[in-house]
């Protein structure tokens, strides 16, 4: 063939296929039309076909730490709701709480994740409630829900005795140092001990061996997965040998606790006898009850230490950044933690000490650690507003559309939280303000809502409480702001620096 007829050939293609796009934007306004729907402001792209533009934007952003405020951008400009083109097919960004609502509640049966994430995910962490919707993700919420009930994750000891390792580590005579990684490896052992039964070790420096490796691995299978999604069809680029590797890796990891947790079983459900106490909090070992499908139980405790990753740390460590950077909040959180004295502490007591919860509850406002998240329309359906010239008309979602959205703008948003929304102000929490399921959503809404938003939050709040009982000051020494490093969770790209003095 030659270069001539080669270019031919191919503006041959692109001319039918912009024919084709301009056939199914003409289809699509008149099922919009039907369904009395009006389009929403549409994203100026630079590229009308495919709409690469915002996807080289939006990488952008990202590797330069600039990835929320860049969204935030995007809704300033266009307003709560606007269409873009995401690889060529419809996506509807909005930030409106009907919109959520319509999208997250528990009757949204149009939409779901499915299609965007099991094809991309399934070489890693197979079928489990991250990567289905119906029937399916039905029984895995099933299977994991026991073991995140109040009964089953209000011990503790396992965290005091983590927690007293790192204590004993950190620098306290006043040295500058970053707490953020000492958090993060502390809550490598809190969620390795709950998924598995075993901490990884990171805090004793003594991994178990067949652990050699897997942290690496798993991070990596996780980023692949991600990136997977984020590509799009352009996926196909990326190379799969050592993604395959990795997940191989990962799956070898999880398959010793999985066997374990199945022999277990075995003599558990032969013996009929009580169960150790300290297995029962396992989450593999709680599911082991229910299922002894080997493969369901790695799929499900690899989803869930992905649902476990960087979630509870990061929520710590930024606590702790806005309580250096706040002297005034510290200084009254400290107050109301030595009030309550030497009793120990339990869910009860910590829930009881008001501003510990609210200055929790604004930290999650301000920095959501999943500042995002997105749906895919399953068949054709309707969002109830964002359409027309005065933005109140619903709007046509044909399916496929990708619907994506930003907890971080929702929760800045002025109109819901007033002037002083940019402001760190935990008493906004004790005015009789209770913002609605869909203004406020750091633990998401509906069915997929955080099984974990209560486990999170209280040990949050007891280590919060600790390192407040132990230190008399918390000064930060990094006068940066908080900048969100946004991978799945966002956590701060600067760290938490801070330097120590201990009460006594
Ligand atoms: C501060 C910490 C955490 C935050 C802010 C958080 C947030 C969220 C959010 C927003 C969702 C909904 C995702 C969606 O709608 O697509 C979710 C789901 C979930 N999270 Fe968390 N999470 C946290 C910690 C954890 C931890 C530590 C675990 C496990 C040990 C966990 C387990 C889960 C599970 C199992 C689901 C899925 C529930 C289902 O689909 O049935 N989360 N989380
Ligand atoms: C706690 O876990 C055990 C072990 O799986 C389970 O039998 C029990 O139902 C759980 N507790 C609750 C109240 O869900
Ligand atoms: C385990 O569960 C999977 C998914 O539900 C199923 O396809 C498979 O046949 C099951 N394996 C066994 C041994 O029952």
């Amino acid at each position: 063939m030659t270069a001539v007829s080669l270019l031919s050939s191919l503006a041959a293609c692109l001319a039918l296929f912009i024919a084709y796009r301009v056939y199914q934007a003409q289809a699509l306004r008149l099922k919009a039309q039907k369904h009395g729907c009006q389009p929403a402001p549409r994203y100026k792209h630079k590229d009308p076909i495919f709409g690469l533009d915002i996807f080289m934007r939006t990488g952008d952003a990202i590797t330069k730490n600039r990835f929320l405020i860049e969204h935030q951008k995007r809704y300033d400009t266009y307003g709560h709701t606007f269409e873009a083109l995401n690889f060529g097919s419809h996506a509807i960004y909005s930030v409106h709480p009907q919109n959520l609502r319509a999208v997250w509640s528990t009757k949204a049966a149009d939409w779901g994740i499915q299609p965007l994430r099991l094809h991309n995910m399934k070489p890693f962490c197979g079928v489990g409630f991250i990567t289905t919707d119906g029937p399916e993700w039905k029984s895995s919420h099933a299977l994991l829900k026991p073991g995140f009930h109040k009964s089953n994750i209000s011990d503790f000891a396992p965290l005091e005795e983590h927690l007293r390792i790192m204590l004993d580590q950190i620098p306290k005579d006043g040295s500058k140092f970053d707490l953020q990684d000492w958090i993060f490896k502390l809550y490598l052992d809190m969620n390795t001990l709950f998924l598995f039964g075993e901490p990884i070790g990171m805090l004793s420096a003594s991994p178990p061996p067949h652990a050699e490796g897997f942290l690496d691995a798993f991070q990596e299978g996780f980023n692949g997965c991600g990136m997977r999604i984020a590509l799009g069809p352009l996926k196909v680029l990326l190379p799969t040998g050592g993604w395959l590797k990795a997940c191989a890796k990962t799956h070898k990891f999880a398959d010793v606790y999985v066997d374990r947790a199945l022999e277990y079983r075995e003599k558990h459900l032969a013996a009929k006898v009580g169960e150790a106490p300290v297995k029962q909090r396992t989450l593999l070992y709680n599911m082991a009850q229910q299922t002894g499908n080997r493969t369901v139980l790695r799929d499900q405790i690899v989803q869930a230490m992905m649902a476990a990753t960087e979630t509870t740390a990061s929520l710590v460590s930024t606590v702790i950044h806005v309580l250096a950077t706040h002297p005034p909040v510290f200084a009254k959180l400290r107050a109301e933690i030595l009030a309550v004295g030497d009793e120990s502490l339990d869910f009860d007591r910590l829930s009881s000490i008001k501003y510990l919860q609210n200055v929790i509850t604004e930290t999650l406002r301000l920095y959501p650690v999943f500042p995002q998240n997105n749906r895919v329309a399953l068949k054709d359906t309707v969002l109830p507003t964002g359409g027309g010239q005065d933005g109140t008309s619903p709007i046509f979602a044909p399916a496929g559309t990708l619907f994506d959205t930003c907890f971080a703008t929702l929760h800045r948003d002025k109109k819901i939280w007033g002037s002083d929304a940019e402001e760190f102000r935990p008493d906004r929490w004790d005015g009789g303000f209770t913002p609605s399921q869909y203004e406020f959503m750091p633990f998401g809404a509906g069915l997929r809502q955080c099984l974990a938003q209560q486990k999170a939050t209280m040990e949050t709040s007891y280590i919060v409480t600790r390192m407040l009982q132990e230190f008399k000051e918390i000064k930060s020494e990094d006068d940066r702001p908080w900048q969100a490093q946004v991978a799945l969770t966002a956590k701060n790209a600067n760290g938490c620096l801070v330097s120590l003095t201990p009460a006594t």
